[in-house]
């Protein structure tokens, strides 16, 4: 494979524009991340109060678990941005993946200064999440617990449906049954609903005097029973360990639990990182030619000036170096093979719009990475596909659902970065969220959307026009509709109102994709092969 030459020039004008416009985007980022790892607006009383109590914050407790000096992988941490009165920072849960013993993990742990730790709407769905990407790349779940379970206020929203709280039960008892080790540490009350996620763990440890776990609190046990309890009495940890065995080990403290923790899963039999059973081609790593932070000066601080993919898959690749596929058709969908930490990975990059052409070649492209067995990069900054008489008259539609198809039925692992625009279907053909690529994150210059403000206000504006036929519509009231639905396109294609409600698994700086994404290559290295597909590969 040869490096990719770049032809960027690193002091022009151009670059510094682009370079001041997007550090102040990071600013953005960064300052918002902070908000919630420093607890967020209107948290100070519940912190104090956690921290009175002896108790570790949550990104502390999973600090002491995972394996000295390696880094902790957090998803979403901006869920809940912008929602529930800006009161939920991270949704009242942390997520991510971390390494015990050189074996990763997914982490679950829940953050009781939120709301008491229970589960909001959103807060669901990344504990949901969190359970499908276990599952998908193999990995044991530990659950640090202290959550008042369901957020009772919107219990018609967290409860009842497929993918509530009973879908988290029911996954964590297929993460068991398919051999994922699923473990806990009880540091908060378990009550009601919440009681099962400990009580579903292959193993439990329960901290004394912070750790309690029953099915009705003191509360209810009075209302139905009559039964006046002390918490610890109903269902403490030295009950529970030594008389119920709902847990199976005691901890006088958090720092014991997450001793006892470690060693623990060193009985788990799980597979390290870095031990594949060989069916990725994995090479020695290299760091690309050019420093990722260039990034921020190639991305066009004015999104309507396009910028060369080329130049920003030279910096996340190994060595820069990249084998195109077909580089001299579909110029549009730059597609070719790389490598990232060592992972052999068959990337398929927009450079605009997506025409019959590009949709062929990227067609061709996830076939050959299937047949090849070869995880799928999608970086997706397309305005959709192409439309219009010329674009219809040669087969969009079909040329379009022959690349959605594919990207749906690859059974290679597939991983999504949205470095742009992801607008119409082109989101779906470049494995959006509905695509179950395994991770799928975004930069925060992203937008997503069904088509750009700009498009969108003039197509509901005809729309709205056509049905009153003429009729009574001032140039005034046109004009504020224009605004309307401007300002709604221009509102929830904004990459933090998609990343509050969990369209992706995190916003990340440009700069840690290359070694995010090496991990999520790596998760998949040291499973066993995926199942193959039919592995055909007709020529477009
Ligand atoms: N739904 C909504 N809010 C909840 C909640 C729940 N299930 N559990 C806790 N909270 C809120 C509390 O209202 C409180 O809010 P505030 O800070 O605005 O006053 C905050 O979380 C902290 O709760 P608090 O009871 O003061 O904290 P605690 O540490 O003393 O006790 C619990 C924590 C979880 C043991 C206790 O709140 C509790 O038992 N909650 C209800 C559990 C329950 O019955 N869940 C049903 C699950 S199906």
């Amino acid at each position: 494979m040869r490096p990719i030459p770049s032809r960027i020039d690193a002091h022009g004008e151009a670059f510094a524009t682009n370079r001041a416009a997007y550090e102040l985007r990071l600013a953005t980022l960064r300052e918002r991340l902070q908000v919630v790892l420093d607890g967020g607006p209107g948290r100070a009383r519940s912190i104090e109060r956690h921290l009175a109590r002896g108790k570790l914050m949550v990104r502390d407790r999973i600090d002491c678990v995972i394996d000295a000096g390696t880094a902790f992988l957090e998803l979403s941490t901006l869920s809940g941005f912008g929602q529930y009165d800006d009161g939920a920072p991270g949704a009242g849960i942390v997520t991510g993946i971390g390494v015990v013993h050189g074996v990763p993990w997914m982490f679950i742990a829940n953050d009781a200064t939120v709301k008491g730790g229970s589960l909001l709407p959103v807060s669901i769905k990344k504990h949901v999440r969190a359970q499908d990407i276990a599952l998908e790349n193999g990995l044991g779940v530990i659950y640090l617990v202290d959550s008042g379970g369901a957020f009772l206020p919107m219990q018609d929203e967290v409860f009842p449906d497929k993918d509530h709280f009973g879908g988290s039960f029911y996954r964590q008892a297929r993460l068991s049954a398919a051999g994922l080790p699923q473990m806990s540490v009880v540091l908060g009350g378990c009550t009601a609903g919440g009681a099962y996620v400990p009580a579903l763990c292959d193993e439990v440890i329960m901290v004394e005097g912070i750790g309690r776990i029953f099915l009705g609190g003191p509360p209810i046990v009075k209302a139905a029973l009559g039964e006046v309890v002390e918490p610890d009495e109903l269902g403490g940890a030295v009950l529970h360990t030594r008389t119920s065995g709902v847990s199976d080990h005691l901890a006088a403290t958090e720092q014991e639990a997450y001793g006892r923790l470690r060693e623990l899963c060193l009985a788990t039999n799980q597979r390290r990182l870095g031990r594949g059973p060989g069916w990725l081609d994995v090479a020695e790593p290299e760091p690309p030619l050019h420093p990722a932070e260039e990034i921020y000066g190639i991305l066009s601080a004015d999104d309507r000036i396009p910028f060369d993919v080329h130049e920003v898959i030279a910096r996340l690749v190994d060595g820069s170096r990249f084998s195109p596929f077909k580089p001299e058709w579909g110029t549009s969908m730059v597609c070719g093979f790389a490598r990232i930490w060592g992972h052999l990975v068959g990337v398929i990059a927009n450079q605009g719009i997506i025409f019959n052409q590009e949709a062929l070649k990227s067609t061709h492209m996830i076939e050959l990475c299937e047949q090849r067995r070869i995880p799928l990069l999608f970086l997706q900054n397309t305005s959709g596909y192409m439309v219009g008489r010329d674009s219809e008259a040669r087969g969009i539609a079909k040329d379009g659902a022959k690349m959605v198809s594919a990207v749906a039925n690859a059974t290679v692992p597939k991983y999504t970065v949205l470095i742009g625009g992801s607008y119409g279907a082109g989101n779906y053909g470049m494995c959006g969220r509905g695509f179950n690529p395994r991770f799928l994150f975004a930069w925060p210059n992203s937008r997503i959307a069904t088509m750009a403000a700009n498009t969108a206000q003039t197509v509901l504006v005809d729309i709205r026009l056509a049905g009153l036929k003429g009729e009574g519509t001032t140039d005034e009231e046109i004009e504020a509709l224009r605004r309307e639905v401007a300002h709604q396109y221009e509102t929830q294609s904004d990459p933090y109102y998609a990343t509050s409600r969990l369209w992706d698994d995190g916003l990340i700086d440009p700069a840690q994709t290359r070694d995010a994404l090496g991990l999520c290559l790596a998760l998949a290295a040291r499973q066993d092969a995926p199942a193959r597909g039919p592995g055909l590969v007709y020529r477009m």
